[in-house]
């Protein structure tokens, strides 16, 4: 959308440090902008290290920490310049409201994003802001919940044979796991797996879950599957963002994991 106005921008790992370097000194950025853990994937970027590089460039950082909520990560303390939340997620909480929020220590920031929130009108109304901050009142409790009730699932689905490979920070075999153990409070609620069968497997268990639901979105108190590849990444295909066709998302919610668990594990065996 944005290449219009001419902006660009470059995919670089964001967990190879060596990479980031050497892409801003090949192409000079203003910001680096990170997601961690990253959508869909969970990879874990480390933030105190981000910053630096991109301090060291003259770039901010700006930190994408919608998965995590600032219940499990706190990017301004670790050296970001700028935080964004899809508040339509854990902060809303209950799927039932749209917006965002910007938050950072830099007045400068601050006081450019206060101008361009007044001048384009990109403001939420007053009824969007009040479920917004009612659903911040009970973050802490849901996020612990959304923690406990996804290592469950992450420990389930790592035994069971119709799972190729887990993606979930909290195990130990995750690539990033001792970063973010070591900037995060808690490894968040989103768990993604890949199946064994390929494509049609992975579509086959999205449609056969009974409790959780098939739909975009997440960080909602209802647990919710879906297809990246067919939904909300479809659109990245053939980029270097494009997903495998075996993946499946989650977002864990807040029903009894027991339940959650006997739901995968039927739709699993199913197949
Ligand atoms: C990590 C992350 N950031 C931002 C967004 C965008 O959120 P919204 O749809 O509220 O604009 C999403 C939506 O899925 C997301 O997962």
């Amino acid at each position: 959308m944005l290449a219009r106005w001419g902006l660009d921008y470059v995919p670089v790992h964001l967990s190879d440090l060596a990479a980031v370097r050497r892409c801003l000194a090949d192409r000079p950025a203003r910001v680096v902008w990170v997601e961690t853990p990253t959508n869909p994937l969970l990879g874990i970027a480390d933030i105190a290290a981000l910053a630096e590089v991109a301090h060291e460039a003259g770039a901010l950082l700006v930190v994408d920490n919608t998965f995590a909520s600032p219940r499990l990560q706190r990017p301004l303390v670790l050296g970001a310049d700028v935080v964004v939340h899809s508040t339509t997620k854990y902060l809303g909480g209950h799927s039932d409201v749209v917006g965002g929020a910007l938050v950072t220590a830099d007045a400068e920031v601050a006081e450019r994003a206060a101008f361009l929130r007044n001048a384009t009108g990109a403001v939420p109304g007053p009824f969007e802001s009040w479920l917004t901050l009612r659903g911040v009142r009970t973050l802490a409790v849901r996020m612990d919940r959304h923690c406990d009730s996804a290592a469950q699932v992450a420990d389930m689905l790592g035994r069971h044979p119709a799972v190729a490979q887990v993606l979930y920070p909290g195990l130990p075999s995750h690539p990033g796991h001792a970063v973010a153990a070591g900037q995060m409070s808690g490894f968040g609620g989103m768990v993604s797996f890949r199946v064994r069968g390929g494509e049609e497997a992975a579509v086959a268990v999205c449609g056969r879950t009974r409790l959780f639901t098939l739909a975009e979105s997440l960080g909602g108190v209802e647990s919710l599957i879906e297809h990246p590849s067919r939904m909300t990444h479809a659109s990245v295909a053939g980029s270097p963002l494009e997903v495998s066709a075996d993946l499946v998302r989650l977002s864990v919610g807040l029903e009894d994991y027991r339940d959650l668990l006997a739901d995968l594990e039927a739709a699993l065996a199913a197949g």
